[in-house]
């Protein structure tokens, strides 16, 4: 008999529900949700009734508590322990959104890797992430914690995270097991506000919304956390034909599932469960393993299955799925051999900087830059710094920064002073970042005219972006408008440094200042960052992972929409339009200049017509035509423009950031693969249908901007 075997044998039903109970216990727990509904405690786990425990840090205190579960309990299983670790432990590389902007999937592979070396050595085992959830709606919050609104990036950007984290032997002391979340949809929450119920259709679900999780369950990753919010009336903590069906019978999942906070007990509140023994079996049912924080599995899991409402087999296999990911990570050889350093708390290291750093630099996302006014030269006049995110920590490492730790954080001032040694700067805050005190605009529209050029450190604070941070009106917040349009007015050129963790709806501040630089939430070496960048010893190369609107009410707007019987057509009036802004969103998805120029050659492909199973090549030229070195990121996008079913006008089927010396050309072949061509027919199956085919190739999402190229596919539809 295996050891798994042999341990639910010798398990009563309450150790086995004990190993499906995740909860927060211990001194020095992170919240990350609402109120318990009970207080567990330390003799829970003696008695084998807490099998996971998330958000206790601090390596002492979790290996205090692996010792009494190892020793002190009757079987001696070893606890799992997890915590939302999702750009950084102590060194926080920039939110996810923003390092999406990197376009770098060996940057993302990297950070994730040092973050879960971090906090394996803080003794934990288990992450809460990648969040790998699309969003086209940013006024939900938490688009910061995801990669953006385009599926096949958000494949790519999956495995990478999976990779980093888990590493290639999840028993390895720094190996992090991966939570691919929120399973599936929920960046689709209705009008953007969290928690909401989603509805979209199974088209889109399967085009837009599965590949990420599909990516990330071929890439191995050990968990999956289905999202709190229903689809379409089916809340997916309690979906069988999702959770078991789906993702485990046909993408074959091996690993588990682990609910977010207190959803199984909410399929209550949601109304496909009559009491908590209801919500404990539907959802045990359904294949979901750990109960994360709600009282449905600890309480009534028991009644459930004297009540006969789910069978124990369904127990059994839950527990046999949790025991084998903490067999996997070596917990019953070695419980202790994560957090087994001895020193004392680290600090984080030179090369952990130096990684962050770069990888912020190569996330910041120039919008304009007229007249070049950027980069600025490291003599001249005086700089004035303007803004309530000057000085502050919180802007720089953004929400779900675990425990980023804000003494270490590289402010704006402190990275900007950094880099111009040589110029006096002077720091005015102007405002706060909420609020509606005005009084200190006349002291930073003082310091804006005398200076010679302003950089305004402005956006939204971080505290309103992620979970539970929903805004109808993603824009400036408190006074901040009124400071800008003060200084504006001044006429000195105004660099914005736009810290945000969505794109912010504010036309008319990307028209009038002289430059616009997103900094998202760039991490524990922003300011060094922004420092490199302003200076010009970084060139910018960030490019936007998501459509920046023009205003609200075009949200959403993304660029993967399809064709509509009546284009918009400036001559014709029954077309598609608003008769009060344009159609197309501020900034494309894509959109990011440099300091340097870049031209494509039109593409070609080595043969205009190809076969099913066969590959198709693409190729183009990339030329750095301006005069420093520089990177920027070549897209090539698909459209199939007669198919059995409408396909969106462009999608982007590959990607690659590339980087060269002033004067330099590379030649870029992009292959694809005849799946790379199929789309899914009325009965939602996956095939390559005969005929035209377009390959653009370009920089941005714009339409207009690409340069194509046709193939076609001959003979038989493919099944792929
Ligand atoms: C709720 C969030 O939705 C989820 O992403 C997170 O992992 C859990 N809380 C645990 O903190």
């Amino acid at each position: 008999m295996s050891r798994i075997d042999e341990l639910i044998a010798a398990m009563t039903v309450d150790e086995k529900i004990g190993q499906l109970v995740m909860v927060s216990l211990g001194a020095e727990t992170i919240v990350t949700g609402p109120g318990a509904a009970h207080e567990p405690s330390v003799e829970e786990v003696r008695e084998g009734r807490i099998g996971s425990v998330l958000n206790l840090v601090g390596r002492d205190r979790i290996r205090a508590l692996q010792r009494i579960a190892v020793e002190e309990s009757r079987l001696g299983i070893p606890l799992l322990f997890g915590l939302d670790v999702v750009h950084g432990y102590f060194t926080d590389a920039p939110v996810p959104l923003g390092e999406t902007a990197a376009f770098r999937p060996d940057l993302w592979e990297a950070t994730a890797r040092l973050a879960a070396e971090e906090a394996c050595d803080e003794a934990i085992a288990l992450t809460f992430a990648p969040m790998i959830d699309l969003a086209r709606d940013p006024r939900w919050g938490r688009i910061v914690e995801g990669p953006g609104e385009d599926a096949h990036v958000g494949s790519v950007f999956a495995r990478a995270k999976v990779r980093g984290f888990q590493g290639p032997d999840l028993a390895h002391p720094q190996a992090l097991a991966a939570t691919a979340k929120h399973f599936a949809a929920y960046g689709a929450v209705t009008a953007g506000r969290d928690y909401a119920s989603v509805d979209v259709s199974e088209r889109t679900l399967h085009e837009v919304y599965l590949p990420a999780f599909a990516a990330a369950v071929d890439e191995g990753c050990a968990a999956i956390m289905p999202a709190f919010v229903d689809l379409a009336g089916r809340p997916m903590s309690g979906d069988r034909g999702y959770l078991t069906d789906l993702v485990r019978r046909r993408w074959g999942f091996e690993g588990i599932y682990v609910s977010d906070y207190d959803a199984v007990g909410e399929l209550v509140a949601h109304g496909v469960a009559a009491d908590m023994a209801e919500a404990a079996a539907r959802a045990l049912d359904a294949g979901m393993d750990l109960d994360m924080m709600s009282p449905a599995y600890p309480k009534a899991l028991k009644p459930a299955l004297e009540r006969g409402l789910v069978a124990m087999t369904a127990l059994d296999a839950a527990v046999a799925r949790v025991l084998r990911l903490k067999e996997r990570l070596g917990l019953f050889e070695a419980p202790h051999a994560r957090g087994a350093a001895t020193s004392p708390r680290p600090r984080p290291r030179p090369e952990r900087r130096a990684l962050v750093r770069a990888v912020a630099a190569a996330s910041l996302t120039l919008l304009a830059n007229r007249d070049r006014v950027l980069p600025l030269a490291t003599t001249g006049g005086p700089i004035a710094l303007i803004g309530p995110f000057a000085t502050t920590a919180e802007e720089m490492i953004g929400p779900w920064s675990g425990l980023g730790d804000q003494e270490i954080t590289v402010t704006l001032a402190e990275g900007i002073a950094a880099a111009f040694p040589d110029r006096r700067i002077t720091v005015t805050a102007g405002v706060a970042g909420e609020g509606d005190d005005g009084s200190g605009i006349a002291a930073a529209v003082a310091a804006a005219e005398a200076a010679e050029v302003v950089l305004l450190a402005i956006g939204e604070p971080a505290r309103l972006s992620g979970e539970a941070a929903s805004r109808a009106r993603p824009g400036l917040t408190g006074r901040q408008a009124d400071l800008a349009r003060a200084v504006l007015a001044t006429g000195k050129p105004v660099v914005v440094l736009l810290a945000c963790g969505r794109p912010l709806t504010e036309a008319w501040l990307y028209e009038q200042a002289a430059a616009t630089l997103v900094l998202w939430y760039p991490g524990s070496e922003g300011g060094n960052a922004v420092g490199d960048v302003l200076s010009g010893r970084a060139n910018p190369s960030g490019r936007l992972p998501v459509s920046w609107p023009v205003d609200i009410g075009q949200i959403p707007v993304f660029y993967g929409e399809r064709p509509t019987g009546r284009p918009f057509d400036p001559n014709e009036h029954f077309t598609t339009r608003y008769v009060d802004m344009p159609n197309a969103p501020l900034f494309p998805f894509g959109h990011g200049l440099s300091y340097t120029e870049f031209a494509l050659s039109d593409p070609t492909v080595a043969a205009a017509t190809f076969r099913a199973g066969e590959t198709v090549t693409v190729s183009t030229e990339l030329a750095n035509t301006g005069s420093v070195a520089g990177a920027t990121t070549v897209f090539l996008f698909l459209t199939d423009p007669v198919a059995s079913t409408s396909r969106p006008l462009l999608e982007l089927k590959r990607f690659e950031t590339v980087e060269l010396a002033a004067g330099a050309k590379r030649r870029l072949d992009f292959t694809l693969a005849t799946a790379d061509f199929a789309c899914l027919g009325a009965d939602l199956v996956a095939r390559a249908e005969p005929g035209a085919f377009w390959l653009s190739v370009g920089f941005s999402a714009d339409r207009k901007a690409l340069k194509t190229v046709a193939v076609r596919l001959e003979a038989e539809p493919a099944l792929v």
